[in-house]
């Protein structure tokens, strides 16, 4: 999938009244992806965030639809640090950093947020791309360019991850690509703690459920009795 949707969305004060309420009827942890168009912006929307009745905060410094922000911070080191840190000064919650994948070296983004006192970091986010109408001339999408999500991108961020896994010491929360159980071990065994699934969603509503059983079948067949023992394990030729 390749989208250019932006992050609109109807605010922090919209989602405290009327959303969480709803979403807090469900027996599961909240974690709110957080999104500004500058540092103070990341700063004052966090301290709304401490606030409320959240288990943690996803902070994107990696959409790549927005021209002010987000991967304007996200992909430089200092950039990353400098917003990271003073996210933390304000958030006690859970503190998760969401990596843009259009860098040269994603190992040493995911140091600084480590440095800067993350609690995780995840990734990827969607890989920029671009589709041409032919007939026309012109690209497709409206702002020219948008982000590749789906399998397509699974290889870059197994690869990422694994990369993450061996410069941090923070959990990771893996995505990119995951439709069914097997990607998800893939991503586990890379060094994913967790797995996030985004535009299989749009393939199938039920590709989150279906990867839960794909994880439980893939344990019964390997005897695993506990998934976090698979973690990191991938042996490298
Ligand atoms: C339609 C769409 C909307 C997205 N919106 C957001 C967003 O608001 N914040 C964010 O951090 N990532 C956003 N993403 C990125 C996904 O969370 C994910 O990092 C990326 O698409 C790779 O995973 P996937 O292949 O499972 O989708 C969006 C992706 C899609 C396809």
């Amino acid at each position: 999938m390749l989208n250019s949707i932006g992050l609109q969305n109807p605010g922090v004060e919209y989602f405290a009244e009327n959303d969480l309420p709803f979403l807090r009827k469900f027996d599961t942890a909240i974690i709110v992806n957080a999104c500004g168009s500058s540092i103070d912006e990341y700063v004052e929307l966090c301290k709304v965030l401490n606030t409320l009745d959240i288990d943690g905060v996803e902070l994107n410094l990696s959409c790549p639809n927005v021209k002010a922000g987000c991967m304007a911070f996200g992909n430089t080191y200092d950039g990353v640090k400098e917003v990271t840190s003073q996210v933390r000064k304000v958030l006690d919650k859970p503190l998760i950093v969401k990596l843009t994948p259009n860098v040269t070296d994603i190992a040493s983004i995911a140091k600084a947020v480590e440095d800067a006192g993350a609690d995780g970091v995840s990734l990827i986010n969607t890989l920029l791309g671009m589709k041409i109408d032919i007939d026309k001339r012109r690209p497709v999408l409206a702002n020219n360019t948008g982000g590749l999500s789906g399998p397509a991108i699974k290889p870059v961020a197994v690869r990422m991850v694994y990369q993450v896994s061996q410069a941090v010491h923070i959990p990771i929360l893996g995505m990119g690509g995951i439709i069914n159980g097997e990607d998800a071990i893939e991503f586990m065994l890379a060094g994913a703690s967790a797995i996030s699934i985004g535009a299989g969603n749009f393939i199938n509503p039920y590709t989150s459920v279906n990867t839960v059983f794909g994880i439980e079948n893939y344990m019964k067949k390997h005897q695993i009795n506990d998934i976090n023992s698979i973690i990191g394990t991938v042996i490298m030729n």
